[in-house]
């Protein structure tokens, strides 16, 4: 846990510093020594200063720096001055504001919040050592407008790690009831109308498709609905719908012992959309979000379904299971169908943590993303660097969708074991109707066992929520 505080502090300082030619001064160097520090991008110089232990973090030329690298310092910057035990520091980012004014507040709080972040977890012993009081200095702006800013680029954070517990939660913990519950909670307080259906509910719905992966378990699926109306005035509704398999077991088409690790983090969309309309409520953003959360886990029954059985879907179309592995995209078509029909969304981002295929083509740094509209595409990639987050497009090309027609039902659920994404996206595209509407296929950046950069660490990354957020914000008042 971070407090932090808009206050003064000295006894031990991160200082931020752009490369140049007199960067060595800063950090209290002689020209002879000016070798140590020269600014340069994620070069950290710790030193004694009149008595102040001070940590100079080089930002490179600030022409070169994006939101992923400013974040990559700022973690490191704190992971290194926390490791000599400091428990209380302060970070002066008077050198940042300056050049980027409030948009550089996103960039620091992440990194510092993300870069000591620390799962919880449920052990005995508690990360008690974990807890820090970070003093924040600028100079840039006064304290009014400084605490503004914090406030805001605070709520975008908590909402990762909103999203990075909910994924690192134990599958056996967080089961759909409680992961329900667990949302409504959160996302009450934040002030979203939280709306949970049951199985039961689900049954009159019709959502033949959620029900057919989630009736395999005895902890029943559940369709959570969250709903904020920050902009009554305009008729656009920005839907995100994001996959919650609280476990993936493959059901029939069951996994291999080493593929089952870490399913717990199957849920790592509904974490996503969760976190962000987290973020959006917070902030009071003037705009219209509703994140619906299919959850459920898949698992292996007498209850499950078995390769070659159909059903039906909310939308009406009857679906050829052909692999009962494939079941997120099952549980998104009724989500989808409902976002569409009984929610009236406008726009649809959808966000899965949806096919090994989407990290055997991009690994773990990228997202897959798809879209029905390019436009819709363009105003995301431009939310996405502001969260410094990378993703890549995928082509739904037509050849590709002769892929889905069965035999026997109007689409079936795999494709033909190549373009194993693009399938996906195709079959998602099915249930979207005429909206605009992108497929964030997160299956290689949702969590990490081997973390590529300061502001991660092993287990949820908070991926997607920070670009839904800013997605958000780009569209208010319209
Ligand atoms: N949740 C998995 C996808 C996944 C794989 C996420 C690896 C993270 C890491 C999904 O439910 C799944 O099992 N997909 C299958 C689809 C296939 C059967 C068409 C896959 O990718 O193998
Ligand atoms: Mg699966
Ligand atoms: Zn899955």
């Amino acid at each position: 846990m971070i407090t932090w505080k808009n206050e003064e502090f000295s006894p031990a300082q991160i200082k931020f510093v752009w490369e140049s030619e007199n960067a060595y001064k800063e950090a209290g160097l002689s020209e002879e020594n000016s070798h140590l520090f020269g600014g340069k991008f994620s070069q950290i110089f710790h030193t004694m200063q009149n008595n102040k232990f001070m940590i100079y973090a080089g930002m490179g030329k600030a022409e070169k720096l994006d939101g992923r690298k400013f974040k990559n310092v700022v973690a490191k910057a704190a992971r290194t001055i926390t490791s000599f035990n400091v428990k209380e520091f302060s970070v002066d980012v008077t050198a940042l504001t300056e050049v980027y004014k409030e948009k550089a507040y996103f960039d620091f709080v992440a990194g510092v919040e993300l870069g000591l972040y620390k799962y919880e977890g449920v052990r005995v012993e508690t990360y008690k050592e974990n807890d820090y009081t970070v003093y924040l200095i600028d100079n840039t702006f006064n304290k009014e407008q400084s605490n503004q800013y914090f406030e805001k680029a605070k709520n975008i954070v908590d909402g990762m790690i909103h999203t990075r517990d909910w994924v690192n939660m134990p599958g056996n913990m967080l089961t759909p009831d409680e992961f329900a519950n667990s949302l409504s909670e959160v996302l009450s307080d934040a002030g979203c109308e939280v709306t949970v259906f049951c199985e039961d509910k689900l049954a009159d719905m019709g959502a033949g498709a959620l029900l057919a992966v989630g009736e395999s378990s005895d902890d029943k699926p559940r369709l959570v609905v969250m709903k904020y109306m920050g902009n009554p005035n305009s008729k656009n509704i920005y839907g995100f719908v994001g996959k919650g398999v609280t476990v993936d077991t493959g059901g029939y088409s069951l996994k291999t012992a080493a593929s089952l690790m870490y399913t717990k983090g199957d849920m790592g969309g509904a974490a996503a959309v969760a976190g962000a309309i987290y973020a959006i409520a917070k902030n009071k953003l003037k705009v219209n979000v509703v994140a619906v959360i299919p959850t459920c886990e898949n698992r292996l029954s007498n209850q499950s379904r078995i390769p070659g059985d159909v059903v039906k879907s909310m939308n009406g179309k009857t679906i050829e299971i052909l692999n009962t592995d494939a079941e997120g995209r099952l549980i998104l078509a009724d989500a989808l169908t409902y976002a569409v029909r009984e929610e009236k969304v406008t726009h649809i981002v959808d966000v899965a943590t949806l096919t090994g295929a989407v990290v055997g083509a991009l690994g773990t740094v990228a997202a897959g993303c798809m879209t029905n509209d390019e436009e819709y595409l363009s105003d995301f990639y431009d939310a996405a660097k502001t969260a410094g987050e990378r993703y890549w497009q995928l082509p739904l090309f037509e050849e590709y969708e002769e892929m889905l027609s069965s035999k026997v039902a109007d689409i079936k659920n795999t494709g033909s074991g190549t373009a194993g994404s693009i399938a996906a996206g195709l079959f998602l595209r099915e249930f979207v109707e005429e909206t605009p509407w992108i497929h964030l296929d997160i299956a290689g950046t949702s969590q990490t066992e081997a973390p590529s950069n300061d502001y991660h660490c092993f287990g949820g990354t908070g991926f997607a929520a920070p670009s839904l957020y800013f997605l958000a914000e780009a569209h208010q008042d319209i």
